[in-house]
């Protein structure tokens, strides 16, 4: 195990009765760095993540964090050693105003906290609805909520699980811009994208799955050209 890796994925097996969804997965995630994670649907992208964080416990193999073993861990201890996470499917509070939906989160509450979410909200440039419901947002807008919620406990490993998924051009070009924004801020990020365009320029280095296996990692110029994933995506 190399010290200077901030996440250590060794031979990941999770199987769902006669469906393996990951299998013998292995990945290695240097800081401050922007990774992409593609595959088709259903060959296990939501499922690494879901065991990284501690939603689904793995049947074989290792995840180390900074080092140290987490799987085995709860969702909560996970989050609170500093990986957040977001969700393919949006999970706000929509009763709550966007301000409230990051309050609910953090760890503390008063002046600090407080003005922690504020910038967060600047960040994705949401301030001025900060009193507004989350239900009255437009989708993109929630889904820029969720974003910023994940970073209010200001983990050192985000994963996002298709943040850009029906989120329109503008919207689209903050997030690419708050995203790019947390590896300056040395964040790790990991992002599930099915938008080539979108994941090819964001991403200093990809990974594909294809039926639980990773079968291609490299820069975008290669995986573009690697014969295992146009069979993946086309040949079919
Ligand atoms: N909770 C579950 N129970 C049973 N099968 C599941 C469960 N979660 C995922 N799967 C199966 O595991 C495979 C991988 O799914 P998933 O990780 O959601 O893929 P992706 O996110 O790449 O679309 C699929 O075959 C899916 O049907
Ligand atoms: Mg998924």
């Amino acid at each position: 195990m190399r010290d200077s890796l901030i996440l250590e994925v060794k031979d990941l097996t999770k199987r769902f009765g006669g469906v393996t969804a990951i299998s013998r997965c292995s990945l290695a995630l240097e800081p401050r760095r922007i990774y992409g994670l593609i595959g088709p649907n259903g060959s296990g992208k939501t499922t690494l993540f879901n065991l990284i964080t501690g939603l689904e416990h793995r049947d074989e193999g290792e995840v180390r964090f900074k080092g140290e073993r987490i799987d085995g861990l709860k969702p909560h201890q996970i989050a609170l050693r500093g990986i957040g996470r977001t969700f393919q499917i949006i999970r706000i509070f929509p009763e709550l105003t966007a301000l409230e939906n990051l309050l609910v989160v953090a760890r503390s509450t008063g002046g600090a906290a407080r003005r922690r979410a504020l910038e967060l909200l600047a960040f994705v440039k949401l301030d001025r609805l900060k009193g507004e419901y989350a239900g009255n947002l437009s989708y993109g807008q929630q889904k820029l909520l969720e974003f910023t919620r994940v970073l209010i406990l200001d983990p050192e490993l985000i994963l996002l699980d298709e943040p850009a998924a029906g989120v329109n051009r503008t919207l689209l070009n903050d997030l690419l811009e708050a995203i790019r924004g947390l590896k300056e801020q040395g964040k790790t990020v990991v992002i599930v994208e099915h938008d080539m365009k979108v994941v090819m320029g964001l991403s200093e280095k990809l990974f594909v799955l294809d039926y639980g296996e990773k079968i291609a990692e490299g820069p975008p110029e290669a995986i573009q050209n690697d014969e295992r994933v146009v069979e993946a995506y086309f040949g079919r």
